[in-house]
């Protein structure tokens, strides 16, 4: 956690208040506080370990599948075993992680620079993406990485310091309440936390709300079964694990109640990638 980004975040519940600041640095390296705490004045403090920020309770109310990120070997194997070959499954053609950071890339334009927010990070592949694209341009930027998962964060820490980016900050938060002011981020990326993050219209009015005017949302959600076996499939995983699989009409109802406008949007089979910005008034 780099002290300029502690300076954009606030507390989870009083996201327009004032700015944390370092209370206390046990350990900094090259600038990054490493373990120390953090405060709101006159409120809450937090604690920095490993260089990620914890702004949540120690246990919280979590559905099945997001139990499962708590756990080995998801913890251990998700990016490496599953996520790089979901997306060819779930769409049913060939689609390599490549090609989606391609959609990213076009509908997100890091190289623009600036304040971006990766919901549900788990491994970081979105954040790592953004800070590469960073590096690539020369532009300054910032990635602030939530997931409400500690092995997750721990494992993102391990993958981002191994390529050495110091524009990603890992913070241990939820997408329905970001740590962050109306209108402060020029991006937000979300790669399939939406069907498991529940609460999904608070998810996307917080994603309207942190939005600058001029703010890029892309997501990348799964969609409803189109036959009627794999509705009734993804009904049951519902029911045991909280997962959450709206059709492309419902997705975008979601969006609109939201006040978010979707300007692009591509579907590959049970896959869709959504662009939305701000809807104007
Ligand atoms: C399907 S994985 C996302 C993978 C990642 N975005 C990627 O592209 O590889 C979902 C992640 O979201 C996190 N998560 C679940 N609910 C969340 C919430 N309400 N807020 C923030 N993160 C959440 C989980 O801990 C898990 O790491």
């Amino acid at each position: 956690m780099y002290p300029a980004t502690l300076a954009l975040l606030r507390a989870p519940d009083a996201p327009n208040g004032s700015p944390l600041s370092l209370m206390e640095s046990r350990s900094q390296r090259r600038g990054e506080i490493i373990t120390g705490t953090a405060c709101a004045v006159d409120g809450d403090c937090y604690p920095i370990a490993n260089g990620i920020l914890d702004l949540l309770p120690a246990s919280l109310a979590l559905s099945a599948a997001q139990r499962s990120n708590f756990l080995w070997p998801t913890t251990a194997f998700y990016e490496q075993v599953w996520r790089v070959r979901s997306l060819s499954l779930l769409a049913g053609e060939p689609f390599l992680v490549d090609r989606e950071i391609a959609i990213l890339n076009r509908w997100l334009r890091p190289e623009r620079g600036g304040i971006f927010v990766d919901v549900g990070t788990s491994h970081g592949l979105y954040a790592r993406n953004i800070a590469h694209r960073l590096r690539q341009s020369g532009a300054t930027g910032t990635i602030i990485a939530l997931d409400i998962a500690p092995p997750m964060l721990q494992r993102a820490r391990e993958l981002m310091t191994q390529k050495g980016y110091a524009t990603i900050d890992l913070v241990r938060a939820r997408g329905q309440a970001m740590p962050l002011p109306d209108e402060s981020v020029d991006g937000v990326v979300n790669g399939g936390t939406f069907n498991e993050m529940g609460e999904q219209a608070q998810a996307l009015a917080e994603v309207r709300r942190v939005l600058k005017p001029d703010g890029r949302f892309v997501c990348m959600s799964l969609l409803a079964g189109r036959t009627r076996a794999g509705r009734a499939m993804q009904h049951a995983l519902h029911a045991g694990s909280g997962l959450l699989f709206p059709t492309v009409a419902e997705t975008n109802a979601l969006y609109q109640d939201a006040g978010l406008t979707i300007t692009d949007q591509e579907r590959y089979g049970g896959v869709l990638f959504t662009r939305a910005i701000q809807t104007k008034d």
